[in-house]
């Protein structure tokens, strides 16, 4: 009863402007591999919920298959009524709507809880794989990097059948935030991997707002770290930033069909923030002069 009573005291708190209509710009097509990325999402405030029932629209006009979250799933304590308050409310409809979840863990997170949390479909580990249709998606815990990990991640992707290959993780390994930047020790691990092994698109949050990289070494990368907090105007437009949206949360959506990886960026107001399509990175043939 109350946590019905506290939902309607969230969307009676929506400013008028929320209920502008979301438009989706993506294909929409009908067989094609449809999710949605949230990052930074559980901060519980109502900004969150606000957001969450943008995403809500979203879903009835895109019905997603499956949601990504980047990381600081729950800030603060990891109590069941945590868990509730910052993520089985806000995203009670998607969970309704029997859409799962699969979650990387971010800084604030605290692993043990999280892994062996149903609804995160971690299935017990910080890091790990999984497959749908022509993806493999590997979430990685990139807040300990341990050498197993970097170990694991170098197997799994070398073994990894499929056209495309999706990277996510909390922290960012570039960056064009004020506040945190890019996770430059991080890269130095990980990205060779990436680029060896075929890694088309690499997914990270940590910075509270949206940023499109420039393209890096054929990758493209991707910060949503605003689905729960905002940093506001905390992108320095440097080297590496190709767009972005640093005045308001957001989440992003994503439609895979054949070699193209369609994307769009939705706003707390239903604003489309960016969109676009990345190209499959297709690694050359190997040199078998040799
Ligand atoms: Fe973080």
């Amino acid at each position: 009863m109350r946590r019905r009573a506290l939902l309607l005291v969230c969307l009676l708190a929506l400013p008028a402007a929320l209920w502008a209509a979301v438009e989706i710009t993506l294909p929409n097509a009908p067989d094609s591999l449809k999710f949605a990325v949230i990052g930074d999402s559980g901060s519980g405030a109502g900004r969150q919920y606000q957001l969450a029932a943008q995403f809500a629209a979203a879903y009835k006009l895109y019905p997603f298959s499956f949601v990504l979250m980047l990381g600081d799933n729950i800030y603060g304590r990891d109590t069941a009524k945590d868990f509730s308050k910052k993520f089985e409310l806000p995203y009670k409809f998607i969970l309704d709507a029997g859409v799962p979840f699969h979650a990387a863990l971010g800084n604030h997170d605290e692993p043990a809880t999280q892994i062996n949390y149903k609804p995160f479909n971690m299935d017990g580990k910080r890091y790990y794989s999984f497959r749908k249709g022509d993806v493999e998606f590997f979430a990685l815990d990139s807040t300990y990097m341990s050498t197993e990990q970097v170990r694991w991640v170098e197997q799994a992707l070398s073994e990894s059948k499929a056209p495309w290959k999706i990277a996510y993780m909390h922290h960012p390994t570039y960056s064009s935030g004020k506040r945190h930047g890019a996770e430059v020790g991080l890269r130095a691990f990980i990205e060779p991997l990436f680029i060896k092994y075929g890694v088309s698109v690499v997914l990270a949050g940590h910075e509270h707002f949206y940023e499109r990289l420039k393209p890096q070494n054929g990758i493209a990368y991707f910060t949503s770290g605003a689905a729960g907090k905002l940093r506001s105007g905390n992108i320095r437009r440097g080297p590496f930033f190709e767009a972005g949206f640093d005045t308001d949360l957001s989440f992003m959506l994503f439609e895979q069909i054949d070699d193209d990886l369609h994307f769009q960026v939705i706003s707390r107001l239903a604003a489309t923030v960016d969109h676009g399509v990345v190209k499959r990175r297709v690694l050359p043939e190997p040199d078998r002069r040799d």
